[in-house]
C-alpha cells in the first residue's frame, strides 16, 4: 500500500496576503528546497501538492465581490480573472519547485472538477495515474464551475476532497502560523479529532493575515474535519512555512513546532 501525503503551500506562506500579487520567493525557495530533500530523504513516497490563492485568487474574487457583492456566481468576468491570476501564481510557484528538483505537473482545478448539487465531483483518473509514475500532481484554490454558475473551492476544500478519494495518510497544511493557537497564545501541539469543534468555537476565527474570501483557519479546520472521513488518514499537521526546517522534521516524522491533528 502506497503512503501519500498532501502538501498543502498555504497563500499566507507563499505570498504576502497583504500586498497583491505578489510572491514570498526566499521562502518559497527555501519551502521547495525542504520538500525535495524530504523527498530524496526518503520520508515522503507519493506527493500532491495544492497551493492556496494567496494575494493573488483571494485579491481579484474580494476585488469582484466589492463591485459587485450580489450576483458574484454569474460573474463571468471575475471566473476569467480569477483563473488567469491563478494560473500566473500556479506557473511561478511549478517553476520554482522545478528547478528544486520536483517532477510536478501542474494541473488546472477548474477544469478537473464540477459542484453539483450533492458536492464536488473530481475527474480523479489522471492524477491517480500521475502518481503511478511517481509524478507530483500540483493543484490551486480556484473557482470552479457549479450547478448555479461559479464559485470559489478554497486549496483547503481541495485538499480534503483529494484526501478522501486518494485514501492520504498524511495532510501538511504549510502556512505562516506556528499552528493554531488558543486564546492565550499557545500553540496547540496535539489536537485530537473529537476536541476540533470546542476549538473552533472558542479560539479560531476566520480572520487572516491579508484579504481573504476563503474563511482562513475556521474553514481550514473544517475541511480537516471532512478528511478525516477518510479512514486511511493519520494524521494532519498544521506548520509555518516560514520558519526553516520545521516543514522537512514534520515530512519526516521529526520534532517540530505544529500543530499534529489526530484521530481520536
Ligand atoms: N486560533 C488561530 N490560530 C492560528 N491562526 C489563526 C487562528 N485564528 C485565526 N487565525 C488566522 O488564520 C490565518 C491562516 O489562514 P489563511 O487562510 O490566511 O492562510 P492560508 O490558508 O495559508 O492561505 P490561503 O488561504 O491563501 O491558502 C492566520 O494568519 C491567522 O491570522
Ligand atoms: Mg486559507
Amino acid at each position: 500500500m502506497r503512503d501519500l501525503v498532501i502538501v498543502k503551500l498555504g497563500g499566507a506562506a507563499i505570498t504576502f496576503k497583504d500586498r497583491p500579487f505578489s510572491i514570498r520567493l526566499h521562502d518559497l525557495e527555501r519551502i521547495a528546497s525542504e520538500l525535495s530533500s524530504a523527498l530524496k530523504s526518503g520520508c515522503i513516497d507519493n506527493m500532491v501538492i495544492v497551493h492556496g490563492g494567496g494575494s493573488y485568487g483571494h485579491i481579484v474574487v474580494e476585488t469582484y465581490r466589492k463591485m459587485y457583492r450580489r450576483k458574484l456566481e454569474l460573474n463571468t468576468n471575475m471566473f476569467v480573472d480569477t483563473v488567469l491570476a491563478m494560473r500566473e501564481l500556479n506557473n511561478a510557484v511549478a517553476e520554482v519547485l522545478r528547478y528544486h528538483g520536483l517532477p510536478v505537473i501542474p494541473m488546472d482545478t477548474h477544469s478537473i472538477v464540477y459542484i453539483g448539487i450533492d458536492g464536488v465531483k473530481l475527474y480523479i483518473d489522471t492524477i491517480e495515474k500521475l502518481l503511478n509514475y511517481k509524478l507530483i500532481p500540483l493543484l490551486y484554490g480556484d473557482v470552479v464551475i457549479t450547478y448555479s454558475g461559479f464559485n470559489v473551492l478554497s486549496g483547503d476544500d481541495i485538499v480534503a476532497e483529494l484526501a478522501i478519494r486518494l485514501k492520504a495518510n498524511r495532510i501538511v497544511f504549510v502556512t505562516s502560523v506556528d499552528g493554531i493557537y488558543t486564546r492565550s497564545g499557545n500553540v496547540i501541539e496535539i489536537l485530537k479529532y473529537s476536541e476540533i469543534d470546542r476549538v473552533l468555537t472558542s479560539h479560531v476565527s476566520n480572520t487572516s493575515s491579508g484579504v481573504d474570501v476563503t474563511g482562513g483557519m475556521k474553514r481550514k479546520l473544517a475541511a480537516i474535519k471532512r478528511a478525516f472521513q477518510s479512514e486511511n488518514l493519520e494524521t494532519v499537521y498544521i506548520v509555518s512555512g516560514l520558519v526553516p526546517k520545521r516543514l522537512k522534521s514534520v515530512l519526516c516524522n521529526e520534532n517540530a513546532m505544529c500543530t499534529r491533528i489526530v484521530r481520536g
